[in-house]
């Protein structure tokens, strides 16, 4: 069975697309995915997901999802063309288009299946640069971030282009992940950002600067464990993402909420619009707190422990 993890965004989404370096952390849920061969003169290569009920082939908008036929296509034409067709089951365990990395968790769990199927051993590496081409057909272009962490997992600091760089927490993370149910596509979102840096570079490249500092001190705070401080650069990064248009009213909520609960800082994380917010709390008790008032205003709340503690 292939598996590949969900992801939270700590510190440093969309400024990550320019170059700057994000902090991410893998959920402990994500996509399972298995794949079958066949030799069979009528057999066509098959992508089925669930919980989505989505049946489709290579290209095809058979089902309304012409992204997914587009994304396997993508992926399917890095292997040889002599080869059996392939039919991969996916099922996912993880909100779509909610920040929390699904289509790329997708995308590594399909390429896993795959070479799992053909009986071909790849690296880690492999699977980022092969679900970088899945990614492409969904995100216009990706920093990269979601499907390094899909394929890695842990907690890591990430620059586009470069090797992830695991993060050791000297606390562990308590996380509240609190799901808007506001829709939203991280494309769009990447777009609306480009324009804004296209129309007020200055003003956009200052807060992709302050963004950077936020993320480099975050680091630290974690390989520190001072959470409070992390926690305050939380809140930091999400004034500076509200700046960019990306917060709504009821992520402004769902972090209100959070921090009146005791969370030391909370922020939209992933492509925002909609989508999810995380809270930084002290310990498990506090994380209990603050989902119960996060589940009270949001659609859905549950806490992930990040990092590990030495
Ligand atoms: O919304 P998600 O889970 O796809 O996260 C996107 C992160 C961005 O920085 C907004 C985009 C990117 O390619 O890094």
């Amino acid at each position: 069975m292939a598996r590949a993890f969900g992801k939270v965004i700590l510190l440093g989404e969309h400024s990550v697309v320019y170059g700057h370096p994000a902090i991410a952390a893998a959920l402990d849920r994500g996509v399972t995915a298995s794949g079958t061969t066949s030799l069979a003169d009528d057999a066509v290569d098959e992508l089925l997901v669930a919980p989505w009920a989505v049946r489709t082939q290579p290209d095809a908008a058979l089902d309304g999802a012409p992204s997914l036929g587009r994304a396997f296509a993508a992926v399917l034409a890095s292997y040889a063309s002599e080869r059996p067709r392939v039919r991969v089951e996916a099922e996912v365990a993880i909100p779509g288009g909610s920040g929390l990395g699904c289509s790329a968790a997708l995308g590594v769990a399909v390429v896993r299946a795959i070479d799992e199927a053909l009986g071909e051993t790849r690296s880690v590496d492999d699977d980022i640069a092969r679900s970088l081409l899945w990614e492409r057909v969904f995100h216009g272009q990706p920093s990269g971030v979601d499907n390094a962490m899909a394929a890695a997992g842990g907690l890591a600091l990430f620059v586009k282009g470069a090797p992830l760089l695991p993060l050791l927490a000297r606390r562990a993370l308590h996380l509240v992940v609190g799901d808007s149910g506001e829709a939203s596509t991280t494309k769009s979102m990447v777009d609306s950002v480009a324009r804004q840096h296209a129309q007020v570079p200055e003003k956009t490249r200052q807060t992709f600067e302050a963004i950077a500092a936020i993320v480099r001190n975050g680091k630290l705070a974690i390989e520190g464990g001072d959470l409070r401080g992390l926690g305050q650069l939380m809140n930091m990064n999400q004034w500076l993402l509200a700046g960019l248009m990306l917060s709504t009213p009821k992520l402004e909520d769902m972090c209100g909420a959070a921090r009146d609960a005791g969370a030391l800082g909370a922020k939209l994380t992933g492509g925002g619009g909609g989508g999810c917010m995380i809270a930084l709390c002290a310990d498990a008790a506090a994380a209990e707190r603050v989902s119960a008032a996060v589940g009270a205003v949001a659609r859905d709340a549950f806490i992930v422990v990040a990092g590990a503690s030495r």
